[in-house]
């Protein structure tokens, strides 16, 4: 079989693949993905189950049920600063392809995407699906805020647009008003999209969330992604949706027609259910993990092996594991064969983050505590 150039570019998730080798055990204590234990609320699941038994199950139009755009785009347009209506939304199959299918629109093989990292790995491959260049921009001030004069640096000819992720997976980093305001006015003077992905902004624990959308009263060269996945427990359901101009989000749909139609019509009804019902159910989920947050600092001993700050948001605690010696997959392999605790590597979000390794606390309290426990005897074995 011959496979396509593109093919080769494409490299599976670590995160992915250490969560594969963990199978190998019975008693893994598994931080990997950032996939919520929390079962989706009833009330969702039962919207799910009317939709079946009314017999609404066939396609819907690609662009999504118009209850579910309209509510969307209220939704968006009380939380930031987007005056989106219906025809400025498209539903997708997670906000994964909302991201996959707008990189399709806008990139030209040649072009360059800078993604302020660290970053979700499925974001740099998509750039590299359309044959065009990701550039991660990896050099903070403090607490991995980027630093912006450094990102000017990165701008060039064939850059086509700055991808923004606050609430940051995996650092849990919330960006605050000045320094968004600072990338969209960089983005505006360089005529360059944004792209703004704010799975996470229902989860925000300790920094009120902004989004940059609040420096685009026009929004003609903005683009936000959000899905139902994380916010409210759904990521099975795959529903996520795009929030852009609607000339863009038009051709966005042709596209959409051609690579799934749409999106599951049961999963659409039951998001449908969710963002009626929005607060009501984020806001149970976030106090869940903010407990798991504190279950999982309150079991972490100080080590000198070891350097986190707070997550202000998200599921996740990004470690500096750079006293260790050890590079992110030894860490995590060492881990896995020893402790049977699987994690993700570092490098999973960026070369620069080789010295870092990603825990998704989605677990329940005793199994993040012995998760902890494990971890704690195994820097002990890296002392000795
Ligand atoms: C930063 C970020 N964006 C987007 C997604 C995609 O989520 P989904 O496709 O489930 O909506 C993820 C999933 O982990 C993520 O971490």
């Amino acid at each position: 079989m011959y496979f396509s150039d593109l093919s080769w570019s494409i490299r599976g998730t670590l995160g992915r693949k250490f969560l594969a080798l963990a199978q190998q055990y019975d008693d893994v204590v598994d931080f990997t993905l950032g996939d919520p234990d929390i079962p989706t609320p009833e009330g969702i699941c039962e919207a799910a189950r009317r939709c079946i038994g009314e017999h609404r199950t066939r396609y819907t139009a690609s662009a999504g049920i118009m209850q579910l755009r309209e509510a969307i785009a209220a939704y968006e347009s009380a939380k930031s600063g987007i005056k989106a209506e219906a025809t400025n939304v498209a539903v997708t199959i997670g906000a994964t392809e909302a991201i996959h299918l707008a990189f399709r629109m806008l990139l030209n093989p040649g072009d360059e995407v800078i993604i302020i990292g660290p970053t979700w790995a499925q974001c740099p491959n998509n750039v590299l699906l359309c044959g065009a260049k990701p550039v991660i921009a990896d050099r903070f001030t403090e607490r991995f805020l980027p630093d912006l004069d450094y990102l000017r640096t990165l701008i060039n000819d064939r850059t086509k647009l700055i991808v923004v992720n606050s609430p940051n997976n995996p650092t849990g980093t919330v960006y605050p008003y000045e320094i968004l305001r600072q990338i969209a006015s960089l983005a505006d003077e360089k005529g360059l999209h944004v792209f703004s992905d704010e799975v996470y902004s229902t989860l925000v624990y300790d920094k009120p969330f902004h989004s940059i959308s609040e420096f685009y009263p026009s929004a003609e060269n903005l683009v936000v992604f959000n899905s139902f996945s994380k916010a409210f427990c759904m990521t099975g359901w795959r529903v996520g949706y795009v929030v852009g101009p609607s000339h863009f989000i038009k051709r966005l749909v042709k596209m959409q027609e051609n690579v799934a139609v749409c999106v599951s019509s049961i999963s659409q009804w039951a998001a449908i259910e969710a963002i009626r019902g929005a607060s009501a159910y984020t806001e149970p989920i976030r106090e869940q993990f903010r407990a798991r947050r504190t279950t999982l600092l309150d079991s972490l001993e100080d080590s000198p092996l070891i350097k986190y700050t707070v997550p202000d948001a998200t599921f996740y605690l990004f470690v500096d594991i750079s006293a260790t010696g050890l590079d992110s997959r030894s860490f995590c392999s060492a881990l896995l064969e020893n402790e049977h605790v699987a994690i993700t590597p570092g490098l999973s979000f960026g070369d620069a983050f080789d010295g870092y390794i990603r825990l998704a606390f989605t677990l329940e309290d005793d199994v993040i505590r012995e998760g902890v426990r494990r971890i704690q005897h195994f820097l002990t074995t890296l002392n000795a």
